[in-house]
């Protein structure tokens, strides 16, 4: 029998809606679709890489709407729960006009065959809301930032950007958010969200005691956050999560801190806001931001998720080690922070204890004479996944090194440190021959492995020549600027017309 304290309730294109009896792995797409008709939401890939299924959610942040774009096919209904969902069919006027976003389109050939065309327009129109009412208007890149998860087989994607310029000169239509944000208000509901679907439950505890004490009395249960990993689980391999415990309604997991020495990320933050906040103190990670993934996977993508997942590949944890990182793990017992990279044991396996969570991570506030870079290595600029990925951290006193941290990514089957290559370069001088040495050094650090994004050759070989560019770009007499290809520069270039 199918149960629920209360039923699943979000808004759905300013409209409140109820989903009582719904599976905790239905997809907002498929439920779009299927359930509602809103076909005008698409499916291309069904693993959050192609943008055709893009919609905007909208929750109250310091009681204020905030939206932001988002990959419907891995995302679950009932984490829509106290949120508003806008899809395609909310932009049209009530005289069935066209949005100045789809009429940009329109007018700028921005759509050819038209089956990425509602994805597109869901990204222009969240930075279309959020430009309005302000005297700013995103540049050519900063459009191309925002459709980053918008893939595009006919357009070359030239008109579309230039329509992003184009949608202001139309006259304006603003978003009534005064409204929405009542009704979000009007919404919210003080008990939280326990389903039961088949042998299934879903569970979205709104504080940490209530999540660890879930999390003890079902130690097998799913952990969900953004989803953004195990939305592929659910749709490509067709994995059962067994129950499930959502994260992202704990209030004290969403918070940053600034503490004198560090900054205390909770584990369901955004890696949007995460991403933002840690690149405030460490500007070298700005293309590692613009590189992981794409808008709306960082939209939903948490940075706990990222590292309590612990890919091999995984963008954030060679840095945050290099950085001596730290993760806060805890369960209704203890609380307990241990060094980043003691989390990792073995592939997909890892140090936590079936009762305890990803609470938080600690990133240490930059050192004084902290030397750092971090570089990833794949075969597009956006939304791709590592095949190398290099962190670098010399803590120096003038010229010579006290002590290396360098871990790298995709070089062996956890994300781990150069212990070889860092014992060369520690108590040397920033030198030619010591960067020649600890690069020969890293040859007894790993032996990587073949595969469909990388032989272990490559792998071996960009391995060092990403530690020479650190030596090129840090060494004491050049700094050389750091280099930035995209796949959308092209795009970026005025219209020719
Ligand atoms: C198209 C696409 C592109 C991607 N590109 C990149 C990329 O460039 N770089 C990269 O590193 N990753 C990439 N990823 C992977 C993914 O986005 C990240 O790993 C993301 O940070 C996962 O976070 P999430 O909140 O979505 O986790 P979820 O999918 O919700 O969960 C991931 C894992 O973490 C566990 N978990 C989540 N929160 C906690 C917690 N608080 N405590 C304990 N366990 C927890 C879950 O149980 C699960 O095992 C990509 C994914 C997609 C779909
Ligand atoms: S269908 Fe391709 S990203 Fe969702
Ligand atoms: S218009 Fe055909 S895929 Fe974009």
């Amino acid at each position: 029998m199918n149960a629920a304290s209360r039923p699943v309730q979000f808004l759905l294109n300013g409209i409140a809606v109820k989903a009582g009896d719904v599976a905790p792995t239905r997809t907002v797409l498929d439920y779009l679709r299927e359930d509602q008709r809103c076909v005008g939401t698409k499916e291309g890939c069904a693993e959050g890489d192609c943008g055709a299924c893009t919609v905007v959610v909208g929750e109250l942040v310091d009681d204020a709407l905030q939206l932001r774009a988002v990959n419907a096919c891995i995302q679950f209904v009932p984490m829509l729960d106290g949120k508003a969902l806008f899809t395609v069919e909310y932009l049209r006027g009530r005289d069935r006009s066209l949005h100045p976003v789809q009429q940009a389109m329109v007018d700028c050939h921005g759509s050819q065959c038209g089956f990425c065309t509602p994805g597109f327009i869901m990204s222009l129109w969240n930075c279309y809301v959020d430009h309005a009412g302000t005297d700013t208007r995103p540049d050519r890149t900063e459009l191309a930032t925002a459709l980053s998860g918008n893939l595009c087989r006919c357009t070359g994607y030239r008109p579309i950007i230039d329509a992003g310029e184009a949608m202001f000169t139309y006259p304006a239509v603003a978003l009534d958010r005064a409204s929405i944000e009542q009704q979000l208000r009007d919404m919210r509901s003080s008990e939280s969200l326990n389903l039961s679907h088949g042998s299934i439950t879903y569970h979205a505890p709104r504080q940490l005691a209530e999540l660890t004490a879930l999390r003890e009395r079902k130690p097998d249960c799913t952990l969900l956050a953004g989803c953004t990993d195990i939305g592929l689980w659910v749709n490509k391999q067709f994995r059962d999560l067994g129950d499930i415990v959502y994260v992202c309604s704990v209030d004290e997991l969403k918070t940053i801190k600034h503490a004198d020495t560090h900054l205390r990320i909770g584990a369901a933050v955004s890696l949007s806001d995460a991403y933002a906040a840690m690149t405030r103190h460490y500007p070298q990670l700005q293309e590692m931001w613009e590189r992981f993934a794409s808008v709306p996977i960082r939209n939903a993508g948490t940075l706990g998720g990222n590292v309590a997942n612990g890919s091999p590949i995984g963008d954030s944890m060679p840095w945050l080690i290099a950085l001596c990182a730290r993760v806060v793990l805890t369960s209704s017992r203890h609380s307990r922070t241990i060094d980043l990279q003691e989390l990792y044991v073995d592939y997909q396996v890892n140090s936590m204890s079936p009762e305890e969570i990803v609470e938080a991570i600690e990133l240490p506030l930059p050192a004084p004479g902290l030397v750092f870079r971090t570089y990833k290595l794949s075969k597009r600029y956006d939304s791709d996944i590592s095949a190398v990925c290099a962190a670098f951290a010399l803590y120096m006193d003038g010229e010579r090194i006290i002590t290396a941290r360098v871990a790298f990514g995709g070089m062996a089957a956890i994300p781990r440190r150069a212990s070889a290559c860092e014992a060369a370069l520690a108590g040397k001088l920033w030198t030619e021959s010591t960067a020649q040495a600890a690069m020969a050094a890293l040859g007894n650090d790993f032996t990587p492995l073949d595969d469909m994004r990388a032989s272990a050759n490559y792998r071996s070989r960009t391995a060092a020549n990403l530690l020479y560019r650190f030596f090129l770009e840090t060494r004491a007499d050049n700094a050389l600027p750091a280099s930035r290809t995209s796949v959308f520069d092209f795009a970026r270039q005025e219209s020719p017309v």
